[in-house]
């Protein structure tokens, strides 16, 4: 296992240290929360955690779930959730976040929205001290828009390119059926609040990758003399 993935192992093992009996849980996307969605179903099958349900965050989440025998039950049909586990691309000192790099984000910030508590899981590489120098903020747009939507962005400052499939022509085609800009300011982003409110007001967009005041609780992997550990960082405010 490379040293990134053992990071990624250890944190998911960590979070579900977090998780109780009877929770209704949003089970986060990409590969660091489909490690933990693994660890969670071990934790299920051999009897330790019962009666867990999850809400699942995108079709990857859902499907894996759904493998491993994690009852499922939908967002619509509850009303509140009782924690949710997911990774991020960006996190600042102050945890907001840039997600969206598996295009899932318009779900996760549904289920993060809907949250008592936001649990992130990450590996090193993900903290940085200002959000979106080096990764493109994701915005998901309406297909038909994403031209509009692009030309709109280009008067602030920033560039933005339409992300492209990897196995398929053409671009991504996120769960909802819609397309992604990934943007780049020039300066980065230095307040995210404001960014996200500008970006979502644009007529074409369903929703960016910025979550702004959600997260309740950081867990990093680091690998320490070859060894992987987990840590929590303090929130700087
Ligand atoms: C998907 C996400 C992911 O949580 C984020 O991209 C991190 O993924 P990974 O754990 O694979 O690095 O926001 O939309």
């Amino acid at each position: 296992m490379d040293l990134q993935t053992q990071m990624k192992q250890i944190v998911a093992n960590a979070a579900i240290n977090e998780v109780k009996n009877d929770m209704i849980l949003g089970l986060g996307s990409g590969s660091t929360a489909a490690l933990m969605i693994k660890s969670l179903a071990h934790e299920i099958s051999s009897g330790k955690l019962k009666n867990i349900r999850g809400v699942a965050t995108s079709f990857q989440s859902e499907v894996l779930a759904l493998e491993l025998n994690i009852p499922l039950i939908d967002l619509a049909s509850v009303s509140q959730i009782d924690l949710a586990i997911d990774g991020a691309d960006e996190v600042d000192p102050g945890f907001q976040l840039i997600k969206g790099g598996g295009a899932c984000h318009v779900r996760e910030k549904l289920v993060a929205s809907k949250a008592d508590q936001l649990l992130i899981v990450v590996d090193q590489t993900k903290l940085v001290q200002n959000l979106n120098h080096s990764f493109p903020l994701p915005v998901e747009v309406l297909p038909n828009a994403w031209k509009q939507v692009q030309e709109v962005i280009s008067e602030m400052n920033a560039s933005s390119s339409l992300r492209m499939a990897k196995k398929k022509a053409g671009p991504v085609v996120t769960d909802q059926g819609n397309l992604i800009l990934d943007v780049l300011f020039n300066s980065g982003i230095e307040n995210p609040k404001n960014i996200e409110m500008i970006i979502n007001n644009i007529p074409g967009v369903l929703e960016n990758g910025l979550f702004v005041d959600l997260v309740d609780k950081v867990l990093v992997g680091k690998v320490e003399n070859n060894i992987p550990v987990v840590y929590s960082p303090s929130k700087v405010v």
